[in-house]
């Protein structure tokens, strides 16, 4: 590799950089670094603790991107991959890497090469059968749709480095919502911002209406998203934008007359757009502060502002984020992820039930009900697929915690999506909940029965009056739960579950309702989760744990307990 590494110290020259622009060199510390004419991937060296430094990309003196990058001074902890196939052979490639001195270790140690398994880590907390990103960090699961028997997902995704930032749309595609294969990047930065959550409609029969006069494509299936950059003035612009793709979601044109729905709010974002048969129309719900906006529109473009639901209704303790409504039965349900504000500490997901007549949500519930989705501390921004077949209402949530998502001890790829999960109701004491059980597909993976826990498998428990639920490894490390159908609660207890110091707010006990008394429970463990489930779907619990060797021992007091091999 022909590398030049400068060190210009320039006065100022007022020039912004944006989108397209001619590079000028700023007052700050610049490295040209000039790639090979051949080999797809430059590999960037990574240290996790370094502060972020630019690198950007330069075809002809023209910049094509920049994105925040920790780029390794003193130790190397990972690469990344800067992707350069759309840049070669268009000019004079150059990569500019700003804010990382001259002498850090990066340089000796950047490589190009196709090889797109360039040194991945085999990590030992990388689930076996849940979805995760193969490098970066990943967020928020993203506009998720059915079609065609492909289940698709994208998520907010950092390709640059496992912490937040740089928000991209990452896509994985499965036929069985356990298989998940790499489509690589959706949707990237652009003027409008990075590109945060959002959501896919898919065009059917039903929902042909409004003019399909974008100039774009005749695209069947449309991406809203929330693009969010910083203003000059400090803070964050967030606004609704909109994509279409005519091959099935794998790639996406950004409409023209983005943004389509602009305010002045500060957290204003995370749009999902849907058809209402009801009233033969889009509607759009979206997360504003601490409430949610309704809207509606015929073409996806222009939106009417409806109605708000939200105030005084539920946890305020933090701000509402990724909203879903959709139908189940005769009720509508109103998904509201917060944070904080969890019930133990954090991001969590709560839901009102009610009605919804396509102009205004009304809870059914007195304001100050309640109700979680998951009462483990691992379960966030959960939202369903658009579309899925048999009238199911399947949804993925993000398995982790606001409070500490940035500090899991994995390195390569941070983190992964919860197992899928249907979504119904059922009533308790006039009440009416949302009960949630493992998707269907997840007995597919059931494979041979084993005498003790693995680092993936299932457990089924059949439960007694009181039952207590010991998991184990020889270093001593136990996660401990317990049901006792008294007080119609099962609790999970993970401060002594392994490596429990990267933060204070990790260590903790998650106490669930059962809502009255349950028979059986499904444990799925996965290297660094356990995911419970009341088999009839009253009682969900997702949290995550690092044990330093999985554990191979389980103990029931009061019940009995099958095991069965997860089998991918
Ligand atoms: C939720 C969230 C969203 C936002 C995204 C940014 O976890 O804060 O509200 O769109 O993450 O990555």
């Amino acid at each position: 590799m022909m590398k030049r590494c400068l060190m210009t110290m320039v006065a100022v020259m007022t020039l912004t950089m944006g989108w397209g622009q001619v590079v000028t060199p700023q007052a700050c510390e610049q490295s040209i670094v000039m790639p090979k004419e051949t080999g797809r991937y430059l590999w960037l060296p990574i240290e996790e603790k370094a502060p972020e430094g630019k690198v950007q990309v330069i075809v002809s003196g023209m910049l094509q991107m920049e994105q925040n990058v920790r780029m390794a001074r003193e130790q190397v902890d990972y690469y990344v991959a800067l992707d350069l196939q759309p840049y070669q052979g268009k000019g004079e490639l150059r990569v500019c890497v700003q804010n990382v001195p001259t002498g850090s270790v990066c340089y000796k140690k950047l490589a190009q090469n196709d090889d797109a398994d360039f040194a991945l880590i085999d990590e030992k907390f990388r689930p076996l059968y849940h979805h995760t990103p193969k490098r970066g960090w990943m967020n928020d699961p993203n506009g998720m749709f059915y079609k065609d028997g492909v289940w698709n997902l994208y998520y907010q995704y950092n390709p640059y480095g496992s912490m937040w930032g740089n928000m991209h749309w990452g896509h994985s595609t499965s036929t069985d919502l356990i298989h998940w294969k790499d489509e690589g990047v959706a949707l990237a930065p652009d003027v409008w911002g990075t590109m945060f959550s959002g959501s896919c409609v898919v065009r059917t029969q039903s929902a042909q209406s409004g003019q399909r006069t974008q100039s774009i494509q005749d695209g069947d299936v449309v991406a809203m998203y929330t693009a969010s950059r910083p203003t000059p003035f400090g803070g964050d612009v967030q606004a609704q934008c909109i994509a279409f793709s005519n091959d099935g979601g794998r790639t996406f044109t950004k409409y023209e007359g983005n943004p389509v729905l602009t305010a002045e709010d500060k957290d204003f974002r995370d749009p999902r757009p849907f058809w209402n048969e009801d009233i033969k129309a889009w509607n759009l719900i979206l997360a504003v502060g601490q409430e949610m906006r309704i809207y509606s529109s015929s073409d996806l473009k222009e939106w009417k502002d409806e109605s708000r639901f939200g105030l005084g209704y539920g946890n305020h303790d933090g701000v509402w984020e990724c909203p879903d409504l959709f139908k189940i039965d005769n009720k509508w349900v109103l998904i509201c992820n917060i944070n904080p504000g969890g019930p133990f500490g954090g991001s969590a997901t709560q839901y009102f039930v009610g009605q919804f007549d396509g102009h205004k949500f009304t809870c059914e519930s007195k304001p100050e009900v309640t109700k979680w989705m998951d009462y483990g501390k691992d379960h966030y921004a959960t939202v369903s697929f658009y579309n899925a077949p048999d009238n199911r209402r399947t949804v993925l949530a993000w398995m982790s915690n606001w409070q500490y998502a940035n500090q899991v001890p994995t390195m390569q790829f941070r983190s992964a999506n919860s197992i899928p999960r249907d979504l119904g109701l059922f009533t308790y004491n006039g009440e009416t909940y949302v009960s949630v059980v493992p998707s269907k597909e997840m007995l597919a993976v059931r494979g041979a029965k084993v005498k003790q826990p693995t680092e993936a498998c299932e457990i089924v428990i059949d439960v007694k009056k009181q039952t207590e639920i010991v998991l184990s490894n020889a270093k001593g490390e136990q996660v401990t739960m317990t049901y006792d159908a008294t007080k119609q609660t099962f609790t999970m207890d993970r401060t002594k579950s392994g490596d429990v110091t990267f933060s204070a707010d990790f260590p903790c006990t998650t106490e669930a309702p059962t809502y009255g008394t349950i028979k059986q429970l499904r444990l799925f463990i996965d290297r660094c989760s356990i995911e419970a489930f009341d088999a009839e779907g009253k009682m969900a619990m997702t949290n995550l744990v690092f044990p330093s060797e999985p554990y191979n021992t389980i103990k029931v007091k009061g019940g009995k307990a099958t095991i069965y091999q997860i089998e991918k």
